[in-house]
This record gives structure tokens, C-alpha cells and sequence, in this order.
């Protein structure tokens, strides 16, 4: 027979910006799954390149070393020590875990530059760019922050609103400011490459909707997540826009031409190439040609990302390597959507997050069973919620309880029965339990295909569940009295189902499969025998009899219960409140005009759960002022109360009204508005000094 050739597979997981440790959300999110999937396919045979890195350039590292008054040197050398660590501890099996700050990356990526620009895939564009004179630096991207013209949350960055999700210039942005000075940023000009994404509008989607490429097929497209394909075929039904692929920033891969002085890649533009150099220090390291996994089409190429990532990796990144050409374009891009922790959003400026380093020191050896939740709970198709009630229930009545369990009484028995020596079967008088493993094991490799990785899971589960049925129903503790030859075909039998959810669980639970095989006394462990009665062989010793899992006892949920709830009260105060502002002279204050007025008249605004409309009574005049306060104070209650308004800001158009004023409020820590009131009622038009 003609040895089959191995099918080549490259996976890639987002890679992680190196400012921060990973936490639950992260990992259900993209690592989780693409392990599994990795596992999976390496178990099958297949011929697998699972690479990851850290994110070490753009405004997320500068922004966070300057908040912690280091280096980004300093900031990415800490996060990518840390996460590595992490992620091997937790059994994320990357066959690397490069750096965006190597030198071949930066190579790399230089050379993917200069061939784009030699194919004519920029064009060069010279337009205006907040700017800030007081540290003279261009404010790109998260170097300002404004408020969103689309939802009015005053938390929009420059490159994105987190709050409704749209992508933004900077200039978009209603009041900027910036965040290095705090300061009202001025227009400055500078020349960019920009990505004319417009020009690409036809083929992508053709190859969004349809899975053709160039006229051919290239993949099915009904194998994409709906919100995958939702989201893409939204950005371009609205229009693809041309974006600016360089920076005037100094941390970043240098752009490598001479008119790209004082310039680097825009950090989106450098980052998914950085797959590339870490599949070619991979291949250097494994003597294998990195262009089998990049260029070779029968290569399928697959990333595994968070929602926030559905463009990047959708739109931009195609658009570079079909323009560069060569390279192939992703078969799938299997996005999941958020995992929330505890009733609330995970966030790292608050701290509300299950972190992995910590939970790898405070729960060894227990890593299995948050691979377990988490996959169980997966956002694959809606967002979903970690509660650690959740996680204790299911081990203890999942893990302990049917998986734990059934291996555990099985094995026990054969000790007990026949000294650990693997009993015969000299007749099989359930040929339902074969009949069951096949279908399971069809299940099993059918949702591990279309990375439905809930479904899988939840079917491996099932095999032990059916061997636990299996042993209830037959009593073979019972039967020993009076039929021993038939005890020994049920033995041999649940050894076999428990040699299934060992090759079942492995992509899941590789720990506990791994005791398991060891429990078995088998070798190794192969997924083609998935399905198989015939894995352990009658003769063979076990090995030593073990718990797959143990119980998780009350009191060490409520710790991490306790843990977590000490962080909801707000961070130390110069974590969330700003800093004072630099001193301004008096004649700065008298500039301000600074009134009492009186509502009279209050309305919601349409289409925004933001705003809300008055009439305000300032005396000699009524004004019409919009203010972002409707999440605080409903239309109502706000009716005849007085206000602080200062009356000279030019006026303002928001969701199409002119808004001619702005009511004064007080903002705390956690982002929650109450208005300054006077103590007594006093004549509308009264000025405040
Ligand atoms: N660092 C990005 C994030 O955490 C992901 C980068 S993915 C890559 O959202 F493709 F750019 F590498
Ligand atoms: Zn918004």
C-alpha cells in the first residue's frame, strides 16, 4: 500500500499583546480551542504547525510602560516570559512561541513591507493627524481618546469604541484629547502608506460568501461561524475605507525605506506577519521549509481568534497576502465570542479576571479541569459566563462523578477480581457497546471537524457516561457470586470503553488522558482506535490504579470567591481617577463661563442609550444641551432640577442636534456621573465663580 501523505496543517492562535498576563477570557476565547484542535489533528497523524508569539509592538505596550514608568523593552520582556510560562503550564502545546520583537521578525515583516510597496499595494498619502506639541508626538490610534460619534460613550479610543464596536479614525472622535499630555491635541500634517482596502471590496466578497477565490473554490463557507461571515459581510457592505498602515511612533518594525524616517508599521500590519516568522524560526529549528505551511496550497491554513480580532484577521490580513501573493488564505477563521466572569465583563484595567499564572500556582495539577469548563462553556456561537459555583459543579459531578468514577470502578474491580491482569473476553453479549463507541467516535471526529469543540467534548464525556451505565446495569460485583466467566467479558469490556474516553478526552484533558493510559498499561494512545473494543489486550497488567480527579471542597471556592469580590470595589485612586492637570493661569478659569440653569424640558434621544435632550432656562436665553448622562438619570427625574452649564463652548452637533452648552458633572472611579447641583434654588443666568 502507498503511504498516505500526512495533510499539512498550519493553526495559529491571535497572538497576545505582551502587556498583561492571560487570563479565562483569552483562553476560551482562542487558545483553548486551537490546542484542541491542534491535539486533535497531531493525534490523527496529520502534519500540524501550531504557532503563537506575543504582540510586542503598538500602542498597547508604550501605553502600559509609561504607565508603569518603564521601558516597553522592560514591559514585553516581563508579559512574554510570564505568558509563555503560563501557557506551557496549562498545556497549550505551541510548537512555538515566537516574538514580534525578534530580530527576524522584524526582517521579516521588513521584507513583506517592501514587496507589498513594490506591488503597488500602497498608495502614499499626505493628510492631517492629531498631534501632540507639548511631547511633539503624532496621536495615533490609542494615544487618543474622545467621545464615540456613533454611541457617545466618552471612552471611544482612536482606533475603536469598545463600547459599540466600531472602528474609528482618530479624527472621528468627538472632543479628543490625549492621552500622554491630557491635552486637547492640534492637526498636524504627515505622509503614510495607506491600504486602499476599497480596491479589494469584489473579491472579498465573493470570497467571504461564497469560499471562491481567483473563480475557484476554496472553502466551504458554511463551515464559518454566522458571526464571522456577519461581521465581514457588514464591513463591507458599509464600505471598505483606505487605513493608514505606518506610524510616527519609534517602537515598531522600522518601515525600511528612506522616506519612512521616524516611521514604523502600524502594529495590525506587523502582527499577523509575525505567524510567518515564527512558522521560519519554527521550520529552522525542525529542519522543515516553512514555505510547505505558507505556500503550498494543499496546506490549510486556520487562525484561532477572539471577536475583537474577526477584521484583521477577515479583511486586512487577506488583503496582504493575496496582494503580496504566494501565500494562502485562511480556511477558516473559527472567532469566538467573550466569556464573561461572575455576572460581569472580564477586564484588566479592573482586574476582573481569572488569571492563568495564578490559577497554575493555586490549583496544580488541576489544569485539566479548567480546560474542562472552560470548553464545556465555550462562547463558540453567544457570549458565555465563568461563575466558579459553575466550575466546582462540574468537576465534582462531572469529572469526579462520571469520568472519575467509571474509570475508577472498573479498574478497582480488575484489581480486586484478578490482580490487575486484563480478564478475556471469550464472548461479547453486548454488541450495543461497540455499536455505541462507533457512533460516538463518528460524533466525536465530526464536531472536532467543524471545530464544535462544546459538542465534542460533551460526546467524550458521554462514552463514560455509557460505562458507567454499562456497570450499573450489569453488577458485575454482584455477578462475581454466581457467574464469574461472564464478570470477566464485562471487565474487558469497560476497560475498552475506558480506553476510549482516554483517546477521546486526550485533545481535551491531556493530563488526566495521559494517567489513564498509564492506568491501562497501554503505550501510547491512537485515534484511529477510537470507536475500537480492541485496545487493551486481555494478559496485560495494569499500572498503578490512581484518581483521575478529586473533589473540589467548598471552602476553596469560596477563597476564590472572596478573591474576586475584593476586587470590585474600585482600584487605588490613581489607578482610575486622573491626575490633577497641570496649572493653568487665573485669567485661563475667567474664560469660562460657568452658569445656573434650569431644566425644563427632557427627552430621550433616538438611537442613543446615551444621550438625553434639554431645554435649560438660563435666564436671558434657553438653550438646547445634549449630555451623555441617560445611563445615570432618566428624562423624568431630571425635569425642574438646576445645573451647573457652562454657556461660552462652541456649539455642537451629536446625533444630528446642536447642542448649545454643557451641563457639569461629577465622574468617579468607576466611570458613574452624579450632577452638581446648588444647595438652594437660585435665579437661572446666576454666574458661578
Ligand atoms: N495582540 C492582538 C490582540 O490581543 C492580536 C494580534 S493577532 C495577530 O488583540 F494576528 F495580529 F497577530
Ligand atoms: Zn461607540
Amino acid at each position: 500500500m502507498e503511504n498516505k501523505v500526512a495533510k499539512k496543517h498550519l493553526i495559529t492562535a491571535a497572538l497576545p499583546y505582551a502587556n498583561g498576563p492571560i487570563h479565562i477570557g483569552h483562553l476560551a476565547g482562542a487558545y483553548l480551542p486551537a490546542d484542541i484542535y491542534a491535539r486533535f489533528l497531531r493525534m490523527k497523524g496529520e502534519d500540524v504547525a501550531f504557532i503563537c508569539g506575543s504582540d510586542e509592538h503598538g500602542a498597547a505596550i508604550t501605553l502600559r510602560a509609561k504607565k508603569e514608568g518603564t521601558t516597553p523593552q522592560a514591559i514585553v520582556d516581563k508579559y512574554h516570559q510570564l505568558n509563555a510560562k503560563a501557557f506551557s503550564d496549562f498545556g497549550i502545546d505551541f510548537d512555538i512561541f515566537h516574538r514580534t520583537s525578534s530580530e527576524l521578525h522584524h526582517k521579516t515583516a521588513q521584507e513583506f513591507f517592501l514587496e507589498l510597496d513594490k506591488k503597488r499595494a500602497f498608495t502614499k498619502e499626505t493628510r492631517e493627524q492629531f498631534y501632540d506639541d507639548e511631547y511633539n508626538q503624532f496621536l495615533a490610534d490609542r494615544y487618543v481618546t474622545g467621545t464615540c460619534p456613533k454611541c457617545s460613550s466618552e471612552r471611544a479610543y482612536g482606533d475603536q469604541c469598545e463600547n459599540c464596536g466600531s472602528s474609528l479614525n482618530p479624527t472621528d472622535l468627538i472632543n479628543p484629547v490625549s492621552t500622554l499630555s491630557g491635552k486637547t491635541p492640534v492637526l498636524k500634517e504627515t505622509s503614510h502608506w495607506y491600504l486602499p482596502m476599497e480596491h479589494h471590496e469584489r473579491w472579498l466578497k465573493e470570497w467571504i460568501e461564497n469560499g471562491t477565490l481567483d473563480g475557484k473554490p476554496h472553502h466551504n463557507p458554511k463551515e464559518w461561524r454566522n458571526q464571522v461571515i456577519g461581521q465581514c459581510k457588514s464591513w463591507i457592505d458599509g464600505g471598505l475605507h483606505s487605513r493608514a498602515m505606518t506610524r510616527d511612533l519609534d517602537w515598531g518594525v522600522k518601515v525600511p525605506t528612506t522616506d519612512g524616517e521616524g516611521k514604523v508599521l502600524y502594529v495590525w500590519l506587523d502582527a499577523p506577519i509575525g505567524y510567518i516568522s515564527a512558522t521560519k524560526e519554527w521550520a529552522a529549528q525542525n529542519n522543515k521549509d516553512w514555505k510547505e505551511y505558507w505556500q503550498n496550497e494543499e496546506t490549510n491554513l486556520v487562525h484561532f481568534i477572539g471577536k475583537d480580532n474577526i477584521v484583521f484577521h477577515c479583511i486586512i490580513f487577506p488583503i496582504l497576502l493575496k496582494t503580496h501573493e504566494g501565500y494562502n488564505l485562511p480556511v477558516n477563521v473559527p472567532a469566538n465570542e467573550f466569556l464573561n466572569l461572575e455576572g460581569d465583563k472580564i477586564s484588566t484595567s479592573r482586574d476582573w479576571a481569572v488569571w492563568l499564572h495564578e490559577f497554575n500556582e493555586e490549583f496544580p495539577g488541576k489544569q485539566d479541569v479548567l480546560r474542562y469548563v472552560l470548553c464545556s462553556i465555550a462562547p463558540e456561537t453567544k457570549d458565555s459566563e465563568f461563575t466558579w459555583d459553575d466550575f466546582q459543579a462540574r468537576n465534582n459531578s462531572e469529572l469526579v462523578a462520571i469520568y472519575g468514577n467509571f474509570v475508577n470502578r472498573a479498574t478497582v474491580l480488575v484489581n480486586k477480581y484478578y490482580e490487575g491482569t486484563i480478564p478475556e473476553l471469550s464472548q461479547n453479549n453486548y454488541p450495543e457497546i461497540a455499536q455505541q463507541l462507533k457512533k460516538s467516535a463518528s460524533t466525536i471526529n465530526e464536531k472536532l471537524t467543524k471545530m464544535q469543540f462544546r459538542d465534542a467534548q460533551n460526546e467524550a464525556i458521554n462514552i463514560a457516561r455509557l460505562g458507567n451505565k454499562f456497570l450499573a446495569e450489569t453488577e458485575p460485583w454482584k455477578l462475581i457470586k454466581t457467574d464469574p466467566e461472564e464478570v470477566k467479558n464485562i471487565l474487558h469490556l469497560s476497560l475498552q470503553i475506558a480506553a476510549n474516553c482516554a483517546i477521546a478526552l486526550a485533545p481535551f484533558l491531556p493530563d488526566s488522558s495521559a494517567k489513564l493510559t498509564a492506568i491501562l498499561g497501554l503505550g501510547s494512545l491512537n485515534w484511529n482506535d477510537l470507536g475500537s473494543t480492541q485496545i487493551v489486550a486481555a494478559d496485560q497488567q495494569l499500572g498503578k490504579v490512581e484518581h483521575l480527579f478529586q473533589k473540589i471542597e467548598d471552602d476553596i471556592i469560596v477563597k476564590q470567591k472572596e478573591k474576586l469580590n475584593s476586587k470590585t470595589k474600585p482600584p487605588a485612586m490613581e489607578t482610575t481617577l486622573p491626575a490633577f492637570k497641570e496649572d493653568i493661569v487665573y485669567d485661563d478659569f475667567l474664560k469660562i463661563d460657568l452658569r445656573v440653569g434650569t431644566i425644563l424640558k427632557a427627552e430621550a434621544v433616538p438611537k442613543s442609550n446615551k444621550l438625553l435632550q434639554f431645554l435649560v432656562d438660563l435666564g436671558s436665553e434657553r438653550r438646547t444641551i445634549l449630555s451623555g448622562i441617560a445611563k445615570h438619570y432618566s428624562a423624568e427625574e431630571m425635569v425642574g432640577k438646576q445645573v451647573q452649564v457652562i454657556a461660552n463652548l462652541p456649539p455642537r452637533k451629536m446625533m444630528g442636534v446642536e447642542s448649545q452648552g454643557m451641563i457639569l458633572m461629577a465622574e468617579n472611579e468607576d466611570g458613574k456621573l452624579s450632577l452638581m447641583q446648588p444647595d438652594q434654588s437660585i435665579t437661572n443666568g446666576s454666574s458661578i465663580n
